[in-house]
């Protein structure tokens, strides 16, 4: 579900095939290495980017940089682990020397973790990881890139999140609230960078087959967004720059616990009951 800026409708009805707003300029894409992230990548470049590639694995970065240039575009890639913030710091320096900063930065490297409460009470370490990876580190690169992007009057971010903010759906509250913190400090930071004309969008996802995904064997056979069709999403929305992206389930789920909260938790704890812990997430 996708609600366009006056602006980005008007630009559809006017002109249906003009060239893509992403044409000429830089996208930076965080976990550009597989998934959602790759796909995204892809996509950018096939409309004329020059994408920026992050992420750890540097094979995996450099297989994607060699398909964008083999296919015509342009792409540079970047090693860091996004849950150190010194590298992080160390990456804006570069970007920023390289490239003079970014247009566009999509937040969507990330970790999920499904594990029920009562496997979790020795875990703290869950909820760290969670925050470094879906918090700390998209809000630190965020804010490095953001003052070159205020400056030239024009930024648009990208924020990868999940319908399960609105679902907050049981077995995931160190994930969700990592990725609700996201979702909230974006809010407000495009209200303070409104005037500049720096954008921020925000996506809650429902399930996308990737690697992410594959360990949770309750997924098996669930109906789930290829990362391709994902990316097309994510590429719609660094164009349109809409403010929200969801899915009808997120809404629903949203207006229901607004409605009626009490019953949802309900109706949420005997789901719960009836789905198990994965393998993977009970440590076999
Ligand atoms: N799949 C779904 O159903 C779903 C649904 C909603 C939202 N999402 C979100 O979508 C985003 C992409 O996930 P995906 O499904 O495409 O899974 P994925 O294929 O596993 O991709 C995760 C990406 O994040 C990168 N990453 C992880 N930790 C990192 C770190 N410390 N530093 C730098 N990069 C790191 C990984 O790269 P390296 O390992 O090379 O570092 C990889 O490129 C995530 O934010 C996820 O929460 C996924």
């Amino acid at each position: 579900m996708l609600l366009l800026t006056p602006r980005a409708r008007l630009r559809r009805l006017l002109r249906p095939g003009a060239p893509s707003p992403l044409e000429g300029r830089t996208v930076l894409v965080t976990g550009a290495s597989s998934g959602i992230g790759e796909a995204t990548a892809l996509e950018a470049a096939g409309r004329g980017a020059t994408v920026l590639l992050v992420a750890r694995r540097s094979v995996e970065l450099d297989r994607v940089r060699e398909q964008i240039v083999a296919a015509g575009g342009t792409a540079a890639s970047y090693v860091c682990d996004l849950t150190d913030l010194d590298a992080i710091d160390a990456l804006v320096a570069r970007v920023l020397d390289e490239h003079g900063g970014v247009d566009y930065l999509v937040n969507n490297a990330g970790r999920s973790i499904r594990r029920s409460l009562d496997l979790s009470y020795d875990r703290f370490h869950d909820v760290e990881r969670t925050m470094a990876i879906n918090y700390f580190g998209p809000v630190r690169l965020t804010m490095g890139l953001l003052p070159a992007m205020r400056a030239q009057g024009f930024g648009q971010v990208v924020n990868i999140l999940s319908w399960g903010v609105q679902l907050k759906a049981p077995k995931f509250s160190a994930y969700l609230a990592s990725k609700t913190a996201l979702d909230t400090w974006s809010r407000i930071a495009a209200r303070e960078a409104y005037g500049d004309n720096v954008t921020f969008t925000n996506m809650r996802f429902g399930l996308v087959r990737t690697a992410m995904v594959a360990p949770t064997e309750e997924y098996d056979g669930l109906r789930a967004m290829s990362p391709e069709r994902a990316a097309e999403h994510v590429v719609r929305a660094l164009e349109d720059r809409p403010v929200v992206w969801n899915v009808p389930v997120g809404v629903a789920g949203e207006v229901l616990g607004f409605v009626s909260p009490r019953l949802v938790d309900a109706v949420m704890h005997r789901l719960d009951r009836r789905t198990k812990n994965s393998a993977a997430a009970i440590g076999r």
